[in-house]
Order: C-alpha cells, then structure tokens, then sequence
C-alpha cells in the first residue's frame, strides 16, 4: 500500500524499524519452535515486564491535570517570589491522591486527600505539596512512618486494620484535630473538584526588602465544598472506584475546567515566640479570627494528560522545591519531607526523575549534575565543576538573596516543642465539634466514628478511643461509647 492511502503510521521497533508483523510471532514452519531472532517479539516481551514503576509507598493512588496560576491581588509586600507578582501567570500542575490505598484502591476510601501542586515559574519549580486538611496527624517526622504502618496491610494477613488504626492514634493524642477532621464530611469529599487544599506547614516568605513573614496557604475551590455519605461512598467504592479520577478527567475534556482561589494567612515574623500556640505545630490551625485570609490568585486545570504514566505517575513533587522569596519554617515534619521526597524519587523512578517531562522545569538548569541512569540531557559543556575558570555557572547571591532563615541555637535534644501557654491536643478539634459542625454533621461524625470503632476495635483499644473522644468534648465521647456499646 503506498503512503498516499495509508491511514496509520506503521509500527516500528523502539529503534524505528519497520516490523514485519503485530500479530504473528516468528516461527520455522507453522507449527515450528519460535527463533530467537524475532527481536520485535523479545522487545515487546521484555518491555511489558519492565513497565511498572514501584508505586508511591503512600499517596499511591492518584490524579492529575495541568493548568495555569494567576495572581489577583497584591501580595508583593509579603514575598519576592516571581509567581506571586502582581498579574502573573504561571503554568501549573496539579496531583489529587487518596494516601493509604494501592493505585488501585477505590476513590472513595474515608482518607485524607492528597493536594500537590507544581508550578513552573520564571526561577525554578515551586512545589507546594498538601492535603485537603489543614492540619496532620502527627508533628515530628520520627513518627511518620509509624503512622503510615498503622493506616497500611497488616504484616500477617495483608489486611487494613480499624484496631492497628485507632491503637496509634489513640496512644498520639496530637492526632486528634486531625482523626476529627478526618471522621467528619471532609474525610470523603464528593469528587476532588469539590475539595480544599491548604499547605497545612507553616512557611516563610520574604520580600524584596529581606522582611520575613510566616504565612499558611489556603486553597479554596471554586466548585463550592460537598462530600459523600459513608454509605454513598460504600457503594460506589463498589460500583465506580475511579468515580474521582473520571470525574476530574471528564470534567476538563468537557471544558468543564475547574478552579480554586489562593489565599494565604500572613504571620509578622516576630509574633511566631509570643504566639499563644507554636505556630509551627503542623496538628493546629491558625484561627481565621487572628490571621484572616488574604486572597492571592486563582488556579485553574483546564489540560488533560495525554499519557497518565508520563505526567501523573511520572510526576515528582518535592516539598524541598522553593523559589527564591519562598522558605521553610522551623515545623520538624516540614524539615523532615524535605529530605523524604526526593530520595524517594531518585528510588521510585531513578536519579535523573527531574528531566522527566511533568517534573522538567520549564526555566534553565544551570546545575553541576552528570551522568546516571536514563540521563539524555548533557550536562554543562565545558566546566563541570565550581569554581572554575572557564565561563561554568556560578551562584548568585546578589541577585536571589541570602537563604530565607531564622536563628538557631543551642544543644542537641530530642525533645517536643518548647510548650506555649495554649499547645494543647483537645482544644482545637473540641472547637470544631462545638462551634463548626451543626447538629447533623456531629451526627455523622458520631455515626462514622462508631461504625469505624464497631468494625474489628477491641479492648483496651476501644476505651482508650472512647477517652480520646471525651477528651475531645465530653458528650460527643458519651454518645460514641453509648452507640458502639449498643445502649
Ligand atoms: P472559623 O469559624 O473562622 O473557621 C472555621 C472553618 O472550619 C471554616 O472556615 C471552614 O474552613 C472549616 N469547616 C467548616 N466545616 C467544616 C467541616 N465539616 N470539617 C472541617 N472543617 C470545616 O474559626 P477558626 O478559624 O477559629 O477555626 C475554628 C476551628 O475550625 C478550628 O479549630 C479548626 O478545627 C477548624 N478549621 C479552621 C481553619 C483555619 O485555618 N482557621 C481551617 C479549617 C478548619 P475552610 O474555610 O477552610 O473551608
Ligand atoms: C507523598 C513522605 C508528610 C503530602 C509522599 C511520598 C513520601 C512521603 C515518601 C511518596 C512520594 C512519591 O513517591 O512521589 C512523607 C513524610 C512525611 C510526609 C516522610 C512526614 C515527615 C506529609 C504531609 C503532607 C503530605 C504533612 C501534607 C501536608 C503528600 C502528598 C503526596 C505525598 C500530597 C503525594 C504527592 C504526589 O501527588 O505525587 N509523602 N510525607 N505528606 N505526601 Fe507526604
């Protein structure tokens, strides 16, 4: 057949090479041994074995689309960053997860959401790596992989485990904002569309003059907040398990592209040792009340991937990418994942994870790293070291600034947050049960917790949890320990 009326590309090998057949391996005779020499079969068999990648140890499961950030407001006083300049715009990508399912477990498990976000700016990518709750479970990451244990398969049987979960989060009361958090209407939200995102971490930020400020992102969605019912998720964990990721798919195939609204909460630097809590306790919020929000642009995800393993299960978010203008606080979880995640990269996928097409920055790299697996970029041509004498990169502090940092000092401890007046691990969900849920979403939260506690909880496990909720406010506690005692 000539090109002319061909209507699809012919295959090739790897290599561009024509193949002589899709269908028909190479054999002597119909009925004969197959030759080693058909090399299109034996590349199409060792590359099947080949395609997975380990799955993310959490957050496995997973969505994503591209999109663009624009700045509304002018929040040039609080940071330098270039993403955050008045009127820019900023290509963008974004992953939704749930964290302790496999890929794939259903959308619909009760679980924090994760909420990564990529935004490719003019000086680097900035990262910003959060979930759909603004606080977390735990606040030192020496306790992080433990947590995840006891949300995972158990070792012996494989099995998820209400008695393993509520073992550890009853012996951590600083997981009850978030256990409270998570048991509510927000720990299964109807699609990701209709989902928050916040930094949860406290950041820093610093402006073109070297002031410094603490600030708390807030990502709000433009589709208005909604959730689904314990039984609602039940049932469609068993009729559409990926109801969350066509859901987003087919919403930006529609056109339908949706948003969120950026807002920060800013922090002067120096009220963070006087403030009534530790404004880096990774399991508290900061009260609207004390730092209102303030707005700061608008994301919106208007382009599908067109190969979800290239751009979604490829991608690689990093809480350690931070633009110039933009900083970490002293949270030790913070401190913790930016060491976690790009080692975890460099397992998941290989060292040279940044030159992957989700995660290339779209500003030049000038770095000093060669060779490695899969590497297809050429490092720096003449020098590849610094200092050197020949043109090669070199730092530049007058124009990006000094590292964004606080004072430290003193002996090496292993020991909690130096305690302020209100650091306290029942006032702030007792705050949300009391003054945020009505009547029927305490229901709920009542109901979910006391089917959760019903499924496999023993004793002592179970009055410790009965505690862990008295603790939290007394009559919710009384009515979850009456409903799961059956009076
Ligand atoms: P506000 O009344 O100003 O804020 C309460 C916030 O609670 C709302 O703005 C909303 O956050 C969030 N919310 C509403 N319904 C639910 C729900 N069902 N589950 C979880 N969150 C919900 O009071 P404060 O700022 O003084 O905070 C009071 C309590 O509210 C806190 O102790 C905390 O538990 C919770 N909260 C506070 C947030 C904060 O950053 N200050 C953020 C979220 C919750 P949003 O507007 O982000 O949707
Ligand atoms: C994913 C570690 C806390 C949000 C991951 C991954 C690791 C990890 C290893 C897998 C990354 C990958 O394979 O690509 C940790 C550690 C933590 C911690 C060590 C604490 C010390 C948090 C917190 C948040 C968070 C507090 C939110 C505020 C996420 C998100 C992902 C993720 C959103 C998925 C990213 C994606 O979509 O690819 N985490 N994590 N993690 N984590 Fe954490």
């Amino acid at each position: 057949m000539t090109e002319a009326v061909r209507k699809v590309p012919y295959t090739t090998t790897n290599a561009g090479i024509p193949v002589e057949s899709d269908e028909h391996s190479l054999t002597v005779g119909d009925t004969g041994p197959i030759l080693l020499q058909d090399h299109y079969l034996i590349e199409k068999m060792a590359q099947f074995n080949r395609e997975r990648v380990p799955e993310r140890v959490v957050h496995a499961k997973g969505s994503g689309a591209y999109g663009v950030f624009e700045v509304t407001n002018d929040i040039s006083q609080f940071t330098k960053a270039d993403l955050f300049q008045p009127g820019k715009r900023t290509e963008m990508l974004a992953r939704f997860s749930t964290v302790a399912g496999e890929q794939g477990s259903p959308d619909t498990w009760r679980d924090p959401r994760g909420f990564a976000l990529k935004f490719y700016t003019e000086y680097g990518n900035y990262d910003l790596v959060g979930n759909n709750t603004p606080v977390f479970f735990v606040r030192d990451p020496q306790k992080f992989q433990d947590f995840i244990r006891s949300q995972k398969r158990r070792p012996d049987n494989g099995l998820r485990d209400n008695n393993m979960q509520w073992d550890f989060w009853t012996l951590s009361p600083e997981s009850a904002h978030m256990v409270t958090w998570l048991m509510g209407d927000r720990g299964i939200p109807k699609t990701y569309r209709n989902m928050n995102g916040y930094s949860s971490h406290t950041y820093m930020w610093v402006n073109g003059g070297g002031e410094k400020f603490w600030v708390k992102y807030h990502i709000k969605t433009d589709q208005g907040i909604d959730f689904l019912t314990q039984s609602e998720a039940d049932e469609l964990a068993g009729t559409d398990g990926d109801i969350h990721r066509r859901d987003l798919f087919d919403s930006i195939a529609s056109g339908n592209a949706p948003s969120w609204t950026m807002h920060v909460q800013v922090m002067p630097f120096e009220d963070a040792p006087d403030y009534r809590f530790n404004p880096f306790d990774l399991t508290k919020v900061w009260p609207h009340g004390d730092y209102p929000l303030i707005e700061v642009g608008r994301m919106t995800l208007n382009k599908n991937p067109d190969d979800f393993f290239v751009h979604i299960e490829q991608a690689a978010f990093e809480p350690s990418n931070m633009v110039p203008g933009i900083g970490p606080s002293p949270d030790k979880m913070l401190l913790g994942r930016l060491f976690s995640y790009p080692d975890t990269h460099r397992y998941r996928i290989g060292p040279n994870y940044a030159q992957l097409p989700p995660n290339r920055p779209r500003s030049p790299v000038n770095s000093y790293a060669k060779d490695g697996p899969m590497r297809y970029e050429p490092a720096n041509t003449g020098a590849v070291y610094a200092p050197n004498s020949y043109g090669g990169p070199a730092a530049d502090v007058g124009t990006f600034g000094e590292p964004a940092g606080w004072h430290a000092a003193g002996e090496m401890v292993r020991e909690a947050y130096k305690l302020h007046r209100e650091d306290d691990d029942w006032r702030q969900p007792g705050t949300m049960v009391r003054e945020v849920l009505d009547d029927a979403a305490r229901e709920r939260l009542v109901s979910n917790v006391s089917a959760h506690l019903t499924a496999g909880v023993s004793r002592p496990i179970l009055d410790r949890a009965f505690q862990y909720w008295r603790n939290i406010d007394k009559e919710l506690g009384d009515r979850i320990a009456n409903r799961v005692n059956g009076s």
